[in-house]
């Protein structure tokens, strides 16, 4: 269904805003005469030092075109397809790569439902069965997602606990970083502190929902493991030819402040959408709000009408539970305008 194209911000995701102005400037300043193809430019080493400077100098940094590619190919690089990879039901990789995870690995995607988007070790240890039995997939990975898809954020200590359990029983701990820059600012650290420090061993750095207009990042904390990844990334086909003008939008995020200002300025906007929302008894929010999305019940007969002006997605339908999300780009009158719609909706 073709959805119209407004000049208004809706709330339906972080992927509907344009792009930062610093970034389009990045990629028109970037424009200029003829660099080498397919990374072996300037602008890709720079960027690639910037990384190294954010999470630490051993490390292994590729470009990709998007988060579906960087999630299958960093996962592709350190599995085999008898393995498997334990993730949450909610999980990206699980509901919303069309199985492109399992295509492309040949892994079995291992499943568990939890309340919050979060994977605990408690949901992990049942499944470390069978290990060495030749008729069950072997768990190799944990994915989760920081932020998850329940706009929930994983703290310092559970992250090292998910880390230290899964280098314990000889798993590795990859990240869905699509929303990171969030993760990091609603925690109040580095970027590093959630990543290397923590015991994360494969990411993936998220650029669009930064503010970006493509492109994202996969990082190995471990540069063993990156060994074969320029052989899968190009049979994966995400070897961008023109890899300046992704490492040219990345150098401009991740250099100074830009990430930090606009993750913080998305996640402020959310809460205060929430804490408006919260005012309307009609509506019930359902998880916690620590990053830049907003979960909340609104019952079924009002959204037909609030979705004529502003799209959103229906996250459980059974529930009517729906997802809003901000960007860096929403404003105190989107905020206060939606808000005021919804209160006018539900009277
Ligand atoms: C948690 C998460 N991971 C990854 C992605 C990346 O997806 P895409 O392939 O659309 O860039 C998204 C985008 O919506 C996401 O929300």
């Amino acid at each position: 269904m073709t959805k119209p194209v407004s000049r208004s911000r809706s709330f339906a995701s972080d992927n509907n805003a344009g792009v930062h102005p610093e970034v389009i400037e990045a990629i028109r300043k970037a424009n200029e005469g003829h660099v080498i193809a397919y990374g072996d430019d300037p602008y890709t080493a720079r960027a690639i030092r910037v990384f190294e400077e954010r999470l630490g100098r051993n490390i292994k940094v590729f470009f990709v075109f998007g988060g579906t590619g960087a999630n299958v190919l960093g996962l592709k690089a350190v599995t085999k397809s008898h393995e498997a990879v334990i993730c949450a039901a909610t999980a990206h990789i699980n509901v919303d790569e069309c199985g492109a995870p399992e295509k492309f690995t040949g892994c079995k995607l291992l499943s568990v439902e939890t309340p919050d988007g979060k994977l605990r070790v408690e949901h992990i240890k049942p499944l470390l069965h069978g290990i060495g039995f030749e008729h069950h997939v072997q768990p190799r990975v944990i994915s989760i997602s920081q932020v998850t898809e329940m706009g929930t954020v994983y703290t310092v200590r559970e992250l090292k606990e998910l880390a230290t359990f899964a280098h314990k029983n000889n798993l590795l701990l990859h990240m869905d970083g699509a929303r990171i820059a969030n993760a990091a600012v609603s925690l109040n650290t580095s970027l590093k502190e959630i990543t290397a420090d923590a015991g994360v061993d494969v990411l993936s750095f998220g650029g669009a929902k930064n503010g970006m207009m493509y492109g994202e990042a996969v990082v190995f904390f471990n540069p063993k493991m990156a060994n074969d990844f320029k052989y899968i990334r190009k049979q994966g086909m995400h070897l961008p030819s023109k890899m300046r003008f992704i490492a040219a939008q990345f150098e401009t995020l991740l250099s100074g402040d830009l990430w930090r200002l606009s993750a913080t300025h998305a996640n402020r906007m959310a809460q205060m959408l929430a804490s408006e929302l919260r005012k309307i008894k009609q509506i019930e929010i359902t998880q916690p709000v620590e990053a830049n999305g907003v979960f909340a019940i609104v019952p079924k007969k009002y959204v037909p009408q609030l979705q004529k002006k502003y799209f959103f997605y229906i996250w459980n339908e059974e529930i009517s539970e729906v997802r809003f999300m901000t960007s860096f780009d929403t404003t105190e009158e989107d905020i206060e305008e939606f808000v005021a719609l919804v209160r006018k909706t539900v009277k």
